[in-house]
């Protein structure tokens, strides 16, 4: 797995530049997607949490008795505090973050809220696809809770290839999986391109870390934020366009970035219920069942295995 230098200087190289999403979140970057979470423009969040709510006797009695409920990538809690109520018996919750630190955090305020259900955080970055942190029982009730349309931002080989790997390596029995949808164009730009500016300052964000992390010297006002809609990929682009030529040094490396070169930061995948489904059933999983809101913008699905 390639550290975060090696992935700027091998990203910058390129004729057509490109960097990881996963960059965006460090500490600042976290505190503004969740500032992003909040936007009137940002439907996804609220849109997701409203179907959750609604939905949540529904959703506990797919899920049923004796779940161990694993959430990998896991933001906070509020999202699974919603039905976990109405669960039978739920076994165990095993939140799986890259930070220790933020995991440890998220499990003080689960244990003072929810005193009878086992808490065993974990650190795990699964987009390192390496070893399970935790022993998984094939007998027990798996279920796989991944909300907040994180699957949009992988390639669709990459989601067919986790999906695969729930079942393969987590045992899973089930999934509960957000998606977000497609949808008229112009809402789907203003989420990924607000009025305030707290986009363009995540996006940056990844350009920050690199002059605070990797002794950068790129000026961040020579870039604009860019939000656009990839109408054949189905999938939001975000990308930075350099307003000039800049010589930029990087660790002792240099690179040229031309005036109106764009650094490519981010995809978000949108799908239909049919090319979601389509999917999931290359992974080897099948919709049980499928939850939206009146406005038909986001879903969330449960999954079975094949
Ligand atoms: C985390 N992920 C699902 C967000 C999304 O909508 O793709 C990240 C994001 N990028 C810009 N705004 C939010």
């Amino acid at each position: 797995m390639k550290s975060f230098l090696q992935e700027v200087s091998l990203g910058l190289s390129k004729k057509n530049k490109k960097l990881n999403s996963k960059w965006f979140y460090d500490f600042h970057g976290s505190k503004l997607f969740e500032q992003i979470t909040e936007l009137e423009e940002y439907y996804p969040t609220r849109t997701e949490i409203k179907i959750l709510k609604d939905n949540k006797i529904e959703i506990a009695n797919k899920i049923g008795k004796s779940a161990t409920l694993i959430e990998p990538g896991a933001g906070d809690i509020k999202k699974i505090a919603i039905f976990l109520d109405s669960l039978d018996k739920p076994k165990k919750y095993i939140p799986l973050d890259i930070s220790e630190d933020y995991m440890t955090k998220i499990s003080k305020g689960f244990k003072r809220k929810f005193p009878k259900v086992a808490i065993t955080p974990k650190a795990y970055d699964f987009s390192r696809n390496s070893k399970l942190p935790f022993k998984v029982n094939s007998s027990e009730n798996i279920v796989i809770f991944f909300p907040g349309s994180t699957l949009g931002n992988f390639e669709k080989k990459d989601a067919i290839k986790f999906l695969k790997m729930l079942k393969s390596k987590f045992k899973a029995k089930m999934i509960i999986i957000g998606v977000d949808l497609i949808k008229d164009i112009p809402t789907l730009i203003s989420a990924y391109d607000d009025k305030k500016g707290v986009t363009a300052k995540f996006n940056k964000n990844i350009l920050r870390r690199i002059n605070t992390e990797l002794g950068g010297n790129i000026d961040l006002n020579s870039y604009k934020h860019l939000a656009i809609y990839n109408k054949s990929k189905k999938r939001i682009e975000m990308r930075l366009k350099c307003k000039k030529n800049s010589n930029i040094k990087v660790n002792g490396s240099k690179y040229l970035i031309k005036k109106n070169e764009e650094i490519h930061t981010e995809n978000s995948h949108k799908y239909s219920i049919k090319s979601f489904k389509n999917l999931a059933n290359k992974a080897g999983w099948k919709i049980k069942k499928t939850w939206v809101d009146k406005k038909k913008l986001f879903s969330v699905h449960c999954l079975d295995p094949r």
